[in-house]
């Protein structure tokens, strides 16, 4: 079908120089998140969201043995026109020549600037994909389909992508939305325990800022979230997904840095950094950062000793590090706070923290002293499920 499209306007003059001219760029996005349990309505969904349009699947090479690679099929299956490739797993693989490999590979496709990028995998993936979505010809659409428990709850959803510095984490980023976000519990099952378990982290954190219900849901049913039993997952993500989403809704583009959804990761992100990245898993090394700030919230009398010892104890229960011993690294004290010292150097001067108060409430402060922090990391453990941990060992 040709097109003919007639354009006219008629713009006069403006005043003369001297007055600042106001451009502005508005936009609001909206997308649709599907929780499921099986693949086939995965699929199904995935079509109505593809509508059509090619598809270029990009995941890491584990995700694509044991899930992408048939999600691939059954696409093509359908009719549509799908391409794949995959990278490394890994921290290490969000990173510039990742995301550089990536571009050459899509400027190799005939992939069109309304076609689709579909983003399968732990937030490794949704943060890398994303990214490069972002910047492939200023912007092209793209499908979030999770399949880590952390990339369910989170990194699926909201729209900050971003790639590893050297020098710092998610460094290069930006804030780009994805079309549609599809998720199939089902893809948990072939998840370890220690992946389950940092996931399950940043949900915690989301019922320690937002939502009493959500923390209590975790406590009472822990024992099917790790074993990845499908209907409670899907709860699970169900509500942690609608309550991030409620909350980001508020400030999409971060104009307000004081954030609640930072609560754990100022300490975590030091810790990731001073660990190379790696031995400590995202959602572990947040796990130990919300037991930091619950120690310095309960030192300054803001958080009450009962509550304080209920969120280091589900922590404890669930087997998330509550302690330095308990980091699957060897780290002390000393390399930690000389990591917050960078993190600071980075962030304007300041070192925010967010505390938690109750459940559900928290205060963001930038006046946590070193002296504090201190203390909050060389704790003994405080529990005998605080064990040491071996380096980097997933159970099964
Ligand atoms: N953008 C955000 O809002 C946001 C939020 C939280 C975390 N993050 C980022 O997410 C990253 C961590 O994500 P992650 O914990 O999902 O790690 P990940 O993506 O590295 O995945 C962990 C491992 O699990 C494997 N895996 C994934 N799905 C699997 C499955 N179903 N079965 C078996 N193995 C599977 C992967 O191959 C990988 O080896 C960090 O870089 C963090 O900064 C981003
Ligand atoms: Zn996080």
């Amino acid at each position: 079908m040709t097109e003919f499209v007639r354009v006219s306007e008629q713009l006069a003059l403006p005043k003369g120089p001297g007055v600042p001219i106001m451009a502005s760029a508005r936009r609001l996005d909206t997308y649709p998140v599907h929780v499921c349990l099986d693949e086939a309505t995965a699929v199904a969904r995935l079509c109505d969201e593809i509508a059509g349009r090619r598809v270029a699947l990009v995941t890491d090479d584990t995700v694509f043995a044991v899930h992408a690679r048939r999600l691939g099929e059954r696409l093509t299956a359908t009719g549509l026109d799908v391409v794949s490739t995959s990278f490394p797993p890994g921290e290490a693989s969000k990173s510039l020549p990742t995301a550089s490999a990536l571009l050459d590979w899509l400027a190799g496709t005939s992939l069109a600037r309304r076609d689709v990028l579909l983003s399968v995998g732990g937030g490794v993936v949704m943060d890398t994909v994303g990214w490069v979505a972002s910047a492939y010809m200023r912007g092209i659409p793209y499908i979030n389909v999770p399949t880590t428990l952390l990339a369910h709850v989170d990194a699926a959803l909201g729209g900050k992508v971003a790639i590893d510095h050297p020098s710092a984490k998610n460094l290069i980023g930006a804030f780009y939305q994805p079309k549609a976000v599809v998720s199939n519990v089902g893809y948990l099952r072939t998840l370890d325990g220690r992946g389950l378990r940092a996931g399950l982290a940043e949900a915690i954190k989301t019922g320690i800022i937002a939502s009493p219900d959500l923390f209590a849901l975790i406590e009472e049913r822990h024992a099917a979230i790790l074993a990845a039993e499908p209907a409670t997952t899907a709860d699970l993500v169900h509500a942690s997904s609608v309550i991030k989403c409620r909350l980001i809704a508020r400030d999409p583009y971060e104009h307000d840095l004081r954030r609640p959804l930072n609560f754990g990761h100022t300490v975590g992100h030091a810790v990731e950094t001073a660990t190379g990245y790696g031995p400590v898993l995202h959602g572990e090394a947040v796990a130990f950062g919300m037991a930091c700030a619950a120690r310095i919230a309960e030192r300054r009398g803001l958080l009450d000793p009962a509550l304080c010892a209920r969120i280091t104890g589900l922590l404890d229960r669930v087997e998330l590090p509550t302690t330095l011993a308990g980091l699957p690294a060897r780290l002390d004290p000393a390399t930690t706070v000389a990591a917050l010292g960078q993190i600071r150097k980075i962030r304007d001067g300041r070192l925010r923290f967010v505390l938690p108060t109750a459940l559900g409430e928290t205060v963001i402060t930038d006046d946590v002293s070193d002296a504090e922090i201190h203390a909050a990391l060389v704790v003994a453990p405080s529990a005998p499920v605080s064990r040491a941990r071996s380096n980097g060992s997933g159970d099964a």
